[in-house]
């Protein structure tokens, strides 16, 4: 049992500790409720890395915001994106007229996005935005920016905080770059 915490743990490196990233989702938090001032607003957690991220952002946002959930995979299981974006799960509400912003943990090659903001711009927000806690720029496939990034990081695997390796790591509560 120790054997195996001690050889995962020699493949992390902490990226972003614990009290960066709380005090960067307060900042976006206070910058979106700036930019929408009293108005309501919708966040889209992105399934299933999302969901750590979102759950600090909903209440660094304040005031009136909805949940909603969209399951989404590309990874399956992999380090390096499929390309093919695979719907696990709808959302359970019509988003006509409201004030959508779709949170992410990560765009990397940015082809989940691209498919996302495809997908529910024809659902007829009022607005559509976009905030990510990581910003991977150098893997790019398709020319895509988030109106909010936490932090832009550079190119390589990282785990922790919602984002996982084979689905785990996902509880850890910093960013960590993952060597496999
Ligand atoms: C991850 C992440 C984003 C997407 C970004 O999801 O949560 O949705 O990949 O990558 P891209 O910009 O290259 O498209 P993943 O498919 O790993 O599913 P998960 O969130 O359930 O882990």
């Amino acid at each position: 049992m120790i054997g195996t915490a001690q050889t995962n743990q020699n493949r992390l490196r902490v990226l972003i500790p614990e009290e960066k990233l709380r005090a960067r989702i307060d900042e976006l938090g206070a910058q979106i409720r700036r930019d929408f001032g009293d108005k309501p607003v919708t966040c889209v957690c992105v399934l299933k890395g999302s969901f750590i991220f979102a759950a600090d952002l909903v209440r660094a946002i304040g005031g009136e915001v909805k949940c909603e959930f969209l399951g989404v995979s590309s990874y399956q299981g992999g380090t390096q994106s499929s390309g093919v974006v695979k719907i696990t799960k709808d959302l359970s509400k019509p988003i006509e007229g409201q004030h959508v912003i779709i949170v992410e943990d990560i765009i990397d090659t940015g082809l989940t996005l691209h498919y996302l903001l495809e997908m529910l711009s024809v659902r007829k927000p009022k607005s559509l935005s976009v905030c990510t806690l990581l910003d991977k720029p150098a893997n790019r496939e398709v020319d895509m920016a988030a109106d909010y990034v936490g932090f832009a990081i550079p190119d390589e695997f990282v785990v922790g905080f919602g984002l996982d390796f084979a689905e785990l790591y996902r509880n850890l509560p910093y960013v960590a770059v993952y060597t496999p």
